[in-house]
């Protein structure tokens, strides 16, 4: 039988591989200098480097397991293990250096996720979750924080690369403005549902992530005790990805719903 805890060594393995070698090889002068290739090739190059690395690391010991890679793309796999990998979550950070960064693991066993890692090397963070048994970051166990009124909370969220897709949410991010606490836009997904398990905000939302984005941060939020989902009880999806503890996820779900951010066009 799959043991989602020796599933989980190999993804922290590969996460932290991965990490160390994002961390080693950015070159120091990457936001500022004109380097040969443009900045943004060589970002890319160290996502396709990082994303290689753990491929090799992972498929030379469970050589039948399927993969999905925000670089590499979508593989098929004759076993019922899939691991999904955003190998640099929050690109931009990356290339300016700020340290709010990670590497993401999540490993689905029938398309149900069952461990998941968010490395954040800068941070000296490592988040780890295994389905069932719950999400710590580093050695300490994570919670959420208690329900909040929308107007206490503090809400995380991000934005597309898109132009109209970022109208509208920086529209809809204003209208949510007076009506909580305040907003935080710390540019990874990832650590955005990180930071809802650790308790460090009340909730998060935002429209246009992808599955590597949020497969591992899913799972440790969910096992922190935040619900993820959609609009309406569907999963998260490209659509909408929110998380939050019981009773703030039912507020900040309606008030988007109010705001129209289930729309369809954006
Ligand atoms: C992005 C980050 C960002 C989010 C974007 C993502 P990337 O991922 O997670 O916070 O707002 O939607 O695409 O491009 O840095 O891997």
């Amino acid at each position: 039988a799959l043991d989602p805890w020796r599933l989980l060594d190999l993804a922290r393995a590969a996460a932290t591989q991965a990490a160390r070698l994002a961390v080693e090889r950015r070159p120091a002068d990457l936001g500022v200098a004109e380097t040969k290739s443009s900045p943004t090739d060589v970002v890319t190059e160290m996502d396709t480097a990082a994303e290689s690395l753990i491929r090799e690391l992972i498929l030379g010991q469970r050589p039948d397991d399927a993969f999905l890679g925000e670089e590499g793309g979508a593989e098929s796999g004759r076993s019922a293990v899939r691991w999904v990998i955003d190998p640099i979550d929050g690109t931009v950070n990356y290339l300016y250096d700020l340290p709010h960064w990670a590497v993401s693991v999540g490993v689905e066993v029938d398309g149900i996720t069952v461990a998941g890692v968010v490395a954040a090397p800068r941070l000296g963070e490592l988040y780890t979750a295994v389905r069932g048994a719950g999400a710590w970051c580093n050695d300490e166990k994570l919670r959420v924080r208690p329900t909040t009124e929308l107007g206490s909370a503090l809400i995380a969220t991000g934005f597309g690369y898109r132009a109209e897709r970022r109208r509208r949410q920086g529209a809809i991010a204003g209208a949510l403005l007076p009506r909580v606490r305040d907003i935080r836009r710390a540019g990874s997904a990832a650590l955005d549902l990180c930071a809802v398990a650790a308790g460090r905000v009340d909730g998060y939302y935002e429209r246009g992530t992808h599955h590597w984005d949020r497969c591992a941060g899913a799972l440790i939020a969910t096992e922190a005790g935040a619900i993820v989902g959609g609009f309406e009880g569907a999963p998260a999806s490209e659509q909408m990805a929110l998380a939050a503890p019981p009773g703030t996820f039912e507020a900040l779900h309606e008030a988007l719903r109010e705001l129209g951010a289930d729309a369809v066009d954006y």
